[in-house]
Parts: structure tokens; sequence; C-alpha cells
């Protein structure tokens, strides 16, 4: 179960070998890392509830840093204030996917946008809640998957996703689908991930972090099962450049940015695998941005 030697890039696993220990026996299973197989079913069924048991550590930990009404697109802390990979939101009707506690969505909101966030964590949604009564700034939530939206066809001129749903899906092509099918002709879709080379590197914010360990082209996921039921109770998915690249031209998108922002000076937070040590030698975070042809 050492999360700190995980070939993921996992943004809020706890680094210290000892600490991951604590921190998963406080608040869930004892676990063991491993790489095999997962399909659809299998990785909802793991990070829904492992989402549920997390949030408040996560809330309480990277709340700040992101802000009630932020929009941070990873732990090199780019917003999209100064990113504008969105464009003008203002007037838009925005999907968030995977938006946690909703602080992107509360962003667009204050810009003029009326954002809606979906994740498939009650517990995430209910710190949503909080932040709304907290600020007045209220983004209207749903618990769902991303391979599975519960909304009309042509409903949205924005999706995107902070970090969010995407990593975590296995069907991948069908959560694309399912992005092209709410969004109106024309509409704007962009994302961050966990940077695809990081799945080479321990997932380590010191020197260790910086020597490949694994192969770049093994997407076999990396699993997490519970020590005592044996049941699955964590997975992330990966997807090499080129793979973003053919998924998005094959769902209709046609590609227009792909950021991979530089470790800013003066920034020293550590999250997870992201550190200043690795920060300003390879990247952790891309931010693709696409339009949907049509
Ligand atoms: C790293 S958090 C990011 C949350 C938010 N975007 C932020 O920046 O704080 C990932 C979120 O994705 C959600 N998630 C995981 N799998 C999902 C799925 N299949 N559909 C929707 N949300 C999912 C998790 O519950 C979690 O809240």
């Amino acid at each position: 179960m050492d999360q700190a030697i995980s070939p993921v890039a996992r943004p809020e696993a706890p680094v210290d070998p000892v600490d991951t220990i604590r921190a998963f026996t406080d608040t869930g299973p004892v676990v063991r890392a491993e790489r095999r197989s997962v399909d659809e079913d299998e990785s909802r069924r793991a990070n829904g509830p492992d989402w549920d048991r997390y949030a408040d550590e996560y809330q309480a930990t990277h709340g700040p840093f992101l802000g009630a009404a932020g929009f941070v697109w990873g732990p090199e802390g780019l917003t999209e204030a100064d990113l504008g990979v969105l464009g003008d939101v203002s007037g838009k009707d925005v999907l968030e996917l995977g938006s946690g506690a909703c602080q992107c969505s509360r962003w667009v909101n204050t810009q003029g946008g009326r954002a809606v966030g979906l994740d498939l964590s009650g517990r995430q949604l209910q710190h949503s809640r909080r932040l709304d009564e907290q600020t007045g700034v209220v983004v209207p939530a749903v618990q769902a998957t991303a391979t599975d939206l519960p909304f009309a066809d042509d409903s949205f001129d924005v999706v995107f996703c902070s970090f969010g749903a995407l990593q975590f899906v296995s069907d991948i092509a069908h959560a694309l689908a399912e992005t092209v099918r709410v969004l109106r002709p024309g509409g704007r879709f962009a994302f961050s991930i966990t940077h695809p080379t990081r799945w080479m590197f321990p997932d380590d914010p010191g020197p260790e972090g910086l020597i490949a360990a694994q192969s770049y082209w093994d997407r076999t996921p990396y699993v997490e099962v519970d020590d005592e039921t044996g049941r699955v109770s964590y997975v992330e998915h990966h997807r090499t450049l080129g793979d973003w690249v053919s998924l998005l031209s094959g769902a209709g998108f046609r590609i227009t940015d792909l950021v991979e922002p530089e470790w800013p000076e003066g920034h020293e937070r550590v999250w997870g695998g992201w550190s200043r040590t690795r920060g300003v030698l390879t990247p952790g975070t891309a931010i693709f941005g696409a339009d949907l042809l049509g």
C-alpha cells in the first residue's frame, strides 16, 4: 500500500510512507498498490467511495490553495483568469466534470457564466454546498458519472474538467462521446490531467521522483486493493499524449491548445508528487483545449 512509490502522480497522495499508512488507516482501508486491468464499473465502484472517504481531508488540505471561488488548473497554481483557455464564459452554459467542491464552477459564475458541477462523490458535493453558503455564489451540482451525463443533447457551450473525472474513467471514449453529446456545435472543451510523462516516474516530490522507472507506453491502470477484502479501492488510468490527440480528434474535436505550465518562480507548495524539485525540470500538468467541430 505504498503510494509514495506508486507510479501514478496522484495529486492528493500522502508522500511519506509513514504518513501514507497513518492517513489510510485513519480514513479508510489499508491498501496495496498494483497494476492491472480494471473496467468502467469497477473503476467507478472504487473511486466514488474513495473520494467520499478522502473529501474532508482533500478540502482541508487543498481548499485554501484552490480558493472557494477560484479556478486553478493544477498544482502549479496556473489560474483560468491568467490562461483563458475556456474563452469568455459570460452568458454561457458550462458543465464541470469531476467538479469536487465546484470551486472552478463558482469562479465561472462570478464571471457571468452559468456553471453546473458534476461529481461521483456525494461528500465532495456536500463541500460544494458548504462553499455555496460561505460565498453566496451558488453552483447547482449533480451526483453522477462522466460516462453517463444526466443532461439533454446540446445543453452546454463549454465543458471543462480540472484534474476531475477523466483520469479516473476506464471507458474514456464513452466519456468523450457523452461530452460531445451535451455540447452544442462549436462548443469548447478544456481539461487538465496529470502530464502523461509523469507515468514513467515514481510519485515522489523529491529527487527519486526524477528517475524514470517504468514504461511511458504501458497503459495498465494503477490500482489500490483493499488488503482485507481484496476489493479494488482506487483506480487511475493512463493515456499517452498521442492517445489524447487520437481520442479528441476521433471524437470530433479540433485541438487548439496543449499547455504545459512551468513551475512558477517563488512557488514552494508541495502537492503529492508535485514540487519545485521536479517542476523546474519536467512538466506535471497537461491542459488541453479543443473546439467541437461543427
Ligand atoms: C482530484 S479531484 C478534483 C476536483 C476538482 N476539480 C478540484 O480541482 O478540486 C477529482 C474529482 O473527480 C471525481 N471523479 C472521479 N471519477 C469520476 C467520474 N467517473 N465521474 C465524475 N467525477 C469523478 C472525484 O470524485 C473527485 O471529486
